[in-house]
């Protein structure tokens, strides 16, 4: 029985071996999350701080549309990054669907009655927020980047891309929305994992976390308030001076998306 369960030594030496078995552990999967949930944070902030150069006083639209070349002209470098952020996005949702189903296989019959102990919102929230962020993701793409179904979409356009978007009452809500649980998994994740990866001990004061507090509010109210700005009319139409030769030399599939939707 022992020997069909338990690896053979061989296979515990060897790196794939040894990778295996962390990723099959409990405490594998959780340090997974944790690394790929930092890497999101940092992907956020620097998305956030990007989005920020909306409120440029002159030039916003040149600007944003400048950032949107600048990261296309990166060539295999904006590929290699997306593709690592594609590759955490997958590993943190299997590392915490297949958690989830550990815990439940692990307690079949549910308690009788749930006692709150030092739990948050944020915690409380964890899944259905992840859920809804997936979504929110799947949809934001396909509207910013790839345009899909928003008229007046131009490729490397983004300030007047975000200006027309936020037109749509329910775009600005489901951006609204998305950013106050993107907030909360942030609050609970950026604690947790630093606690995963050992930096801090567990404590039984959750709402002692000013790190993870501050970190989750500056990126929700930075995100939210693009569309919140936009809704309000913060920003008038503006040329953003789009040159054919920037949408060739960043590599556009064919000048023809100039003015249209796609990349
Ligand atoms: C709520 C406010 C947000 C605004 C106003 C916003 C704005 C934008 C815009 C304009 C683009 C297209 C950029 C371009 O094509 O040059 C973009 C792309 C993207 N955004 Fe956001 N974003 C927001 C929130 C988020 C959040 C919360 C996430 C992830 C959790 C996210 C993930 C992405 C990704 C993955 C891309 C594609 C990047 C690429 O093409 O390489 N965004 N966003």
């Amino acid at each position: 029985m022992a020997a069909t369960t338990l690896p053979s030594a061989a296979a515990t030496a060897r790196p794939t071996g040894r990778l295996r078995r962390f990723w099959d552990s409990t405490v594998g999967k959780k340090t997974i999350m944790a690394i790929t949930g930092i890497a999101g944070i940092g992907f956020v902030f620097v998305h956030m701080a990007g989005n920020l150069q909306m409120f440029k006083p002159v030039g916003a639209a040149p600007a944003m549309h400048d950032y949107a070349v600048a990261l296309r002209k990166l060539g295999a470098l904006l590929w290699l990054a997306r593709l690592g952020l594609l590759a955490c996005v997958i590993l943190h949702v299997i590392a915490a669907t297949q958690l989830t189903l550990r815990n439940r296989a692990a307690r079949p019959v549910a308690y009788a009655r749930r006692q709150g102990q030092s739990s948050t919102l944020g915690a409380r929230t964890m899944r259905i927020g992840g859920v809804l962020l997936l979504a929110f993701i799947a949809f934001h793409i396909a509207d910013m980047t790839f345009g899909a179904g928003l008229a007046g979409f131009t490729h490397l356009d983004p300030y007047n891309n975000l200006r027309l978007g936020f037109q749509r009452w329910w775009a600005v809500t489901f951006y609204v929305v998305a950013t106050v649980f993107l907030g909360l998994h942030l609050y609970h994740g950026a604690w947790a994992s630093w606690r995963t990866i050992g930096a801090r001990r567990s404590s039984d004061r959750p709402f002692a976390r000013p790190i993870a507090i501050a970190l989750a509010v500056i990126i929700a109210v930075g995100l939210a308030a693009v569309p919140i700005a936009a809704a309000l009319g913060a920003f008038p139409e503006a040329s953003a001076r789009i040159e054919l030769e920037d949408t060739i030399s960043a590599s556009a599939p064919a000048p023809a998306t100039l003015g249209g939707g796609g990349r």
